[in-house]
C-alpha cells in the first residue's frame, strides 16, 4: 500500500495546491492512501464542516487536525453528526486522541481502501503546547486495540525531540510515525531498523513567503513590539508538502519514505 501525507493545509493558498496538484501526484506515485492533516484549512485557524468536504471531494481519504482543531466552532456539531456512523465524512476528521476522553470526536479512524484495512491515529505533544493526556501511553493503548496492519500516525507536536523519542517508541508497532505542526520540513525522513516511516515534519503545504503561514509584517511587527495582531494569511510561494510512504500491507512495516515538495 502507498499513502501520500500532506502537512498542514494552510488557507486558500494551501487548498489551491491540493487542488491543483493532487491528481498528478495521487498518478504519479501509485498512492492508494491520501491522508492530510487540515487543521489549517480555514484561513490558518481551523476548519469548517464544508472546506472537509471539499478536501475530501479533491480525493484526500482522512483528515487529522491538532491544537487549531476548535478554532471554527462549527467543528462540533460536525463532529456530533457522525452519529455512529463509523464511516461519515464527520468521522473521517480526526483530533488529536490524548485530548480529555469527553472532548467532542475522535483521534482514530479504522477504514479500507482498495481492500486493505487501515488505521490512521492523530496525536498531539505536550512540549510547549497546551498540557494534554500523555500522547505516549494513549499510543500504548489504542494500539491495544487496534487490528490492522497498516497503522498511520499523524504526531502534532512542536519539539523536534518528543517527535523524534515517540518515533522510537513506536518503531515497530506502527506503519509511520509523522510530525506535523511546525508548518517547518526537516528532512530526517527514514524508515527505522523495526519497520516505522519517520520523519520530524512533514512541512507545511501553504503559503511559504510568510512565517509559517502568517504575512510576514505582521510576525515581524510581533517580534518587533510584542503587541497584539490579528494574523492574516500569507499568499506568495505556495508548496505543497508531504511524504509519501510505501508499505508492506501484510506485515505493516515501511519499505521506504519519500519527501515531495511541489511549488
Ligand atoms: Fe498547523
Ligand atoms: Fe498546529
Amino acid at each position: 500500500m502507498r499513502i501520500l501525507f500532506i502537512g498542514d493545509i494552510f488557507g486558500r493558498p494551501g487548498r489551491t495546491i491540493v487542488r491543483d496538484k493532487l491528481k498528478n501526484l495521487v498518478r504519479e506515485h501509485g498512492i492508494d492512501l491520501v491522508l492530510a492533516n487540515g487543521e489549517n484549512a480555514a484561513a490558518g485557524f481551523g476548519i469548517t464542516p464544508a472546506l472537509a468536504e471539499d478536501l475530501f471531494d479533491l480525493g484526500i481519504d482522512v483528515l487529522t487536525t491538532g491544537n487549531h482543531v476548535w478554532d471554527k466552532r462549527e467543528i462540533i456539531d460536525f463532529f456530533a453528526s457522525a452519529d455512529g456512523n463509523a464511516h461519515s465524512p464527520a468521522r473521517r476528521v480526526l483530533r488529536p486522541a490524548n485530548y480529555a476522553k469527553d472532548l467532542p470526536g475522535t483521534g482514530v479512524y479504522q477504514g479500507r481502501k482498495n481492500d486493505v484495512p487501515y488505521a490512521v491515529l492523530n496525536l498531539q505533544g505536550r512540549v510547549f503546547m497546551a498540557s494534554n493526556d500523555d500522547p505516549f501511553r494513549t499510543a500504548d493503548e489504542l494500539l491495544g486495540k487496534i487490528t490492522e496492519k497498516i497503522i498511520f500516525v499523524d504526531l502534532h507536536a512542536e519539539a523536534t525531540s518528543e517527535k523524534v523519542a515517540m518515533g522510537w517508541y513506536l518503531d515497530g508497532r506502527v506503519t509511520a510515525l509523522i510530525g506535523t505542526h511546525t508548518h517547518v520540513p526537516t528532512a530526517d525522513e527514514r524508515v527505522l531498523p523495526g519497520g516505522t516511516a519517520y520523519i520530524t515534519d512533514v512541512g507545511m503545504t501553504g503559503p511559504y513567503e510568510g512565517v509559517i503561514g502568517v504575512k510576514k509584517e505582521l510576525i515581524i511587527g510581533r517580534f518587533l513590539n510584542n503587541m497584539p495582531v490579528r494574523f492574516e494569511p500569507a499568499t506568495g510561494d505556495a508548496r505543497l508538502c508531504a511524504v509519501v510512504v510505501d508499505a508492506d500491507e501484510s506485515t505493516g512495516k515501511a519499505r521506504s519514505i519519500e519527501r515531495v515538495m511541489l511549488t
